[in-house]
């Protein structure tokens, strides 16, 4: 696991935005795994740069989201029809900005109305695209993956959950209060990638920032693995895994030396 410590939000999204646009270079046709959330909107910004100034091509690019609140939705034909979807925060804070092709874009539809047939049809899709090679995760303060909150099995599939107050205070004040939403008619109910889904990525990205996430991050990092903190999950994942925090987030973590450590080491080797 390689957990790299950047100064600040914005150098965090830069390195991440770097790690994303490797894998869309060497691999065009690669699949994405997707977070919505505070913590992406920088690495989405990069990447919409590095598409308009680099020409970073995405027209191969396939993505799946992580996971969407149930009840809300957008027409993909009108994709800015302004409701509080995840969808329509991936088209506002990256889509519509890319040469992403419609067709391969995949987010578990908020408006299905059959919610568990369209859990095992979106797990179908991912192993039709041939499994995701780099999922991106943002972390939620109860230490949560997509919306796999406390006491989500570590082997879950994508399905639909019940959202924790926690979780529902947090969205509201980063996305509902904004609108003019009340707290009442948010959705409380969701569809998420189980963590067992998420861990057969190739590849996992996860970013936090800000001293709000110091703890989880180092429960998620440093603890026991589980069900509790569904992200400590990562310690099992066998494929390739860059942490990357700005230094606030990373500030409870105990071995924070010996992570500094191995980047500068990792450099130096050009490893
Ligand atoms: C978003 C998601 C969530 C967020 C987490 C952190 O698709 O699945 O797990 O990554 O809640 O959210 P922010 O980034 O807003 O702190």
């Amino acid at each position: 696991m390689d957990i790299i410590i950047r100064e600040n939000y914005e150098q965090m999204s830069k390195y991440a935005a770097q790690i994303i646009a490797n894998v869309v270079r060497t691999k065009p046709n690669c699949v994405l795994g997707l977070a919505t959330g505070s913590t992406p909107i920088g690495t989405y910004r990069e990447l919409v740069r590095m598409h308009r100034e680099e020409g970073l091509d995405f027209s191969e690019v396939t993505t799946f989201n992580l996971d969407e609140y149930l009840g809300v939705g957008i027409d993909l034909d009108k994709p800015y029809h302004l409701d509080q979807s995840y969808a329509r925060f991936m088209y506002e804070e990256l889509f519509k900005h890319i040469n992403i092709k419609k067709e391969n874009i995949h987010i578990p539809d908020g408006l299905t109305t059959n919610p568990n047939e369209h859990c095992k049809w979106y797990e179908e899709q991912i192993k039709k695209a041939g499994g995701i090679d780099l999922q991106l995760l943002g972390i939620g303060r109860d230490g949560h993956w997509g919306f796999n909150e406390p006491g989500s099995s570590l082997g879950s599939r994508t399905r639909v959950v019940a959202l924790t107050e926690q979780t529902l205070n947090d969205n509201y004040e980063a996305f509902y209060k904004k609108a003019n939403i009340s707290r009442s008619e948010m959705p409380h109910f969701a569809i998420t990638m189980g963590i067992g889904t998420i861990l057969e990525a190739r590849n996992i990205l996860m970013i936090a920032n800000g001293a709000g996430k110091a703890d989880v991050v180092a429960k998620c990092l440093e603890g026991p693995v589980t069900s509790q903190i569904t992200s400590s999950a990562i310690q099992l994942h066998s494929g390739g895994i860059t942490v990357v925090l700005d230094k606030e987030a990373a500030s409870k973590l105990k071995n924070i030396d010996y992570y500094r450590h191995v980047e500068t080491l990792k450099h130096q080797y050009g490893l």
